[in-house]
C-alpha cells in the first residue's frame, strides 16, 4: 500500500480484487487486535508526523498507539492552532491572510517525517472546492512521502475500514450467522450543525466495495450523498422500510449535498430508538462518534445492549495498526 486517502489504496496489495484486499486488511487488523505487539520492530527508526488541521480525539489517540504498537516515533502538529496559515492555491497572490504556501512546507514535512497523516476537513462553502479534495492531493503531490488519511473533504477511510472490521468480528462471533449476507442499513440522524459527508461517503464507498452486504442507505429526500460514493445501495426516504429485517445500522448526520452544506431539517423522527430499533433483526448499532446524545443517537440506544460504538471505537487502533504496516512494507 502506498498510501490510504480512500478504498481503492487497498486494491495494490491484493493483485486487483477489491473484496480480497478489504477482508485481508480486516484480517491483519483483528491479528493485531488478538496480538497488539506482534510487530513491534517493524516500524523501529521510522517517524510519522500527524497533521491536524482540525480537531481529533480517536482518530489522533488511536493512530499514536497503533504507531507505538509497531515500534515507531510519532510527532503531532495541530496545525489549526500552532502553525501558520497553509495556502494550497496553485498561483495564489498571498496578499491575504495565508503565510505559508503548501509547495513550501509539504516538502520540509517530507524530509522530517516518513510517512504522514493528516486531517482537513471540507469548508462546506464551496462543493466544487472540497470534493476535489485539494488540500490532502496538495500534501501527495509535494510531500515526496506516503500519506494517510485521518479524514479529508469527503472521505474517512480509517473510520469505514473499522466499521468493517467491526461488522466482519461481530459477524464472527455469531458463527452461526457468518456465511448469511447482512443486511446493512446507513441512516441519516438529525444533529444541529452543519457536518461534512466524509463518513457517510466513506462508509458507503467501503461497504459497496466490500459487496458482502445487502446495503441500504436512508435519508430525508434533501440529503442525497454524491451518488460516486452510493451507487450499489439501495436508497429510500423512508426509514421504517430501510430498517426492517437490518442486522447492522450505522447511523450519522451529514449536511446536504445538493445545496451544498446546509441543515433543511432536523426532524427528530429520524433519531433512533428502541421503538424503532424493534423493526430490526435485532440489529447491532454503529456510529463514528463524537456523538450529540439524544439528538443524533437516544441515551436507550447508546447505553444499551445492540450498540457496538465502544468497541467500534476501540477497534479504531487495529485499523490504523494494519494500514500503517502495510504501507511500511511497502517503503522497506
Ligand atoms: N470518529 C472520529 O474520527 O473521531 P475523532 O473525530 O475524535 O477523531
Amino acid at each position: 500500500m502506498k498510501q490510504f486517502i480512500s478504498v481503492y489504496d487497498v486494491i495494490t496489495s491484493n493483485n486487483g480484487n477489491i473484496n480480497n484486499a478489504i477482508n485481508q486488511l480486516v484480517n491483519e487488523a483483528l491479528t493485531y487486535k488478538s496480538n497488539p505487539l506482534k510487530d513491534n520492530t517493524l516500524g523501529n527508526h521510522l517517524r510519522l508526523g500527524m497533521l491536524f488541521l482540525n480537531p481529533s480525539l480517536r482518530t489522533r489517540l488511536s493512530t499514536q498507539v497503533a504507531a507505538a504498537n509497531l515500534g515507531m516515533e510519532t510527532i503531532v502538529f495541530n496545525v489549526d492552532k500552532e502553525g501558520w496559515a497553509l495556502e494550497f492555491e496553485e498561483g495564489a497572490i498571498m496578499s491575504g491572510n495565508t503565510v505559508e504556501h503548501i509547495k513550501d512546507a509539504a516538502p520540509i514535512l517530507g524530509s522530517y517525517f516518513d510517512i504522514l497523516a493528516i486531517r482537513t476537513f471540507p469548508s462546506l462553502k464551496n462543493r466544487a472546492d472540497d470534493y476535489s479534495e485539494l488540500y490532502i492531493q496538495q500534501f501527495i503531490k509535494y510531500a515526496g512521502v506516503p500519506v494517510i488519511s485521518l479524514e479529508s473533504a469527503t472521505l474517512h477511510p480509517l473510520q469505514s475500514l473499522t466499521d468493517i472490521i467491526t461488522i466482519q468480528e461481530n459477524r464472527l462471533h455469531k458463527a452461526a450467522t457468518v456465511h448469511k449476507k447482512p443486511k446493512v442499513v446507513l441512516t441519516w440522524a438529525p444533529h444541529v450543525k452543519a457536518l461534512p459527508q466524509c463518513v457517510a461517503n466513506s462508509f458507503a464507498q467501503w461497504v459497496n466495495a466490500w459487496g458482502e452486504a445487502d446495503f441500504v442507505i436512508t435519508h430525508p429526500e434533501d440529503y442525497a450523498l454524491d451518488e460516486q460514493f452510493t451507487k450499489g445501495a439501495t436508497i429510500t426516504h423512508n426509514q421504517a422500510e430501510a430498517l426492517k429485517d437490518a442486522d447492522y445500522v450505522y447511523v450519522k448526520n451529514w449536511s446536504t449535498y445538493n445545496d451544498y452544506g446546509k441543515v433543511y431539517e432536523n426532524d427528530p423522527a429520524w433519531m433512533l430508538t428502541n421503538e424503532t430499533l424493534a423493526l430490526t433483526n435485532n440489529a447491532k448499532v454503529l456510529h463514528c462518534l463524537p456523538v450529540r446524545r439524544n439528538v443524533e443517537l437516544s441515551d436507550e440506544i447508546l447505553d444499551g445492549p445492540n450498540s457496538l460504538i465502544t468497541t467500534e471505537a476501540g477497534n479504531r487502533v487495529w485499523a490504523a495498526q494494519a494500514v500503517l504496516a502495510n504501507i511500511i512494507k511497502t517503503m522497506k
